[in-house]
């Protein structure tokens, strides 16, 4: 049987590189080998604190730079969460199989209630139950998503195990599919990953200049034993030639590997040649996102067309369910 893939992403503003490279890259080269869904998952974005005014708009932005990246509605299924109400629905029922002793163990829970102290509400605790459901809605097997969410989907496993036992084999147990170890880390602290939350200085987003990318590496951290120009640096240390390990050709990453172990170059130049390798893979994304900004009501009726799609697949899974819970 062909093995199905899903994966989400929450609607939470601009996307950055790390989120290029650590996930949405891999899913369009992932469309080669596997039917695949992509959801936008706006469902599990309120459940914590949002700005209502900017919900819809944020939606349709994050639709549009899926697309521009190389996500193809022609081969792929591209839905908002919220457009298919069985997302919810089987979200209930597998509720009545999830222990909260698990769903408490949760480490994104314990991160988000201390974030939002003043709203620890029922729905971020359910969070990964809603998530389980995506996935087992379709039935998919192959969920690509980076390592904070791996504790999800064990637990969508584990609540796959008790359905099946219960109700009898329903759903297969889906695996998550680790991406080649992509984790972009933060501009300006290479302890920590690239986030929108560490300020703009901290990530280089899709939608940068090349000015934009040239200024906020000049300023990005290198390999901190390197402090003179004299230095001969250690590339292999430096986050700055782990980016170029992404975009730059051989060429160019010998040269600047032999160039800054011998200190025949300096970080700005190695920098210049990042930030125009970076570029010469976001400007046809920019390109084909200015594009998709002119005709939005066609990016509306792909996403209308996926809803579609999914909400045929969604509800011979609820009706199956149903029977299988002696529900109507
Ligand atoms: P987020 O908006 O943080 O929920 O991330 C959306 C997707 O991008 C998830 O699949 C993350 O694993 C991935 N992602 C976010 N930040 C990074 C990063 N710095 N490096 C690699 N992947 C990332
Ligand atoms: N929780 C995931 C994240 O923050 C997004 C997500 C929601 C998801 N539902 C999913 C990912 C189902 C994979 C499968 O990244």
């Amino acid at each position: 049987m062909t093995m199905i893939l899903f994966s989400g992403i929450q609607p939470t503003g601009l996307l950055h590189i790390g989120n290029y490279f650590g996930a949405i890259k891999n899913w369009v080269d992932l469309q080669k080998k596997y039917p695949c869904l992509f959801c936008v998952v706006d469902y599990h974005s309120i459940t914590v604190p949002y700005q209502i005014k900017q919900m819809s708009n944020r939606v349709l932005d994050l639709a549009m730079d899926l697309i521009a990246c190389g996500i193809d509605p022609k081969k792929s299924i591209l839905f908002i969460q919220s457009a298919v109400p069985a997302h919810t629905e089987l979200a209930w029922i597998l509720s009545t199989v999830t222990s909260i002793g698990d769903l408490n163990r949760m480490i994104q829970f314990k991160e988000k209630s201390k974030e939002h102290s003043e709203n620890i509400n029922a729905g971020l605790f359910n969070y990964p139950v809603l998530m389980a459901a995506d996935i087992l809605l379709y039935k998919a097997q192959v969920v690509p998503v980076g390592e904070d969410q791996v504790q999800h989907l064990e637990l969508t496993r584990e609540i796959t195990r008790k359905f099946n036992k219960k109700f009898g084999k329903t759903f297969p147990e889906p695996k998550p599919y680790l991406t080649s170890g992509a984790r972009i880390m933060s501009l300006t602290d290479d302890k920590k990953k690239m986030s929108k939350s560490h300020g703009e200085e901290s990530y280089i987003a899709l939608s940068d200049s090349l000015k934009t990318i040239e200024k906020k590496l000049a300023i990005a951290m290198t390999d901190p034993a390197r402090k003179r120009r004299t230095d001969p640096g250690t590339p292999k240390k430096c986050n700055i030639y782990h980016l170029h390990q992404l975009v730059s050709n051989k060429k160019d990453l010998e040269y600047v590997i032999d160039g800054c172990a011998k200190a025949k170059i300096g970080c700005l130049d190695c920098k210049k040649l990042l930030a125009k390798n970076l570029f010469k893979e976001l400007k046809p994304i920019q390109e084909k996102r200015k594009q998709l900004e002119k005709d939005s009501e066609k990016v509306k009726k792909i996403l209308a067309q996926g809803a579609e799609q999914a909400n045929k697949i969604a509800k011979k899974t609820i009706a199956e369910v149903k029977a299988k819970l002696g529900l109507a």
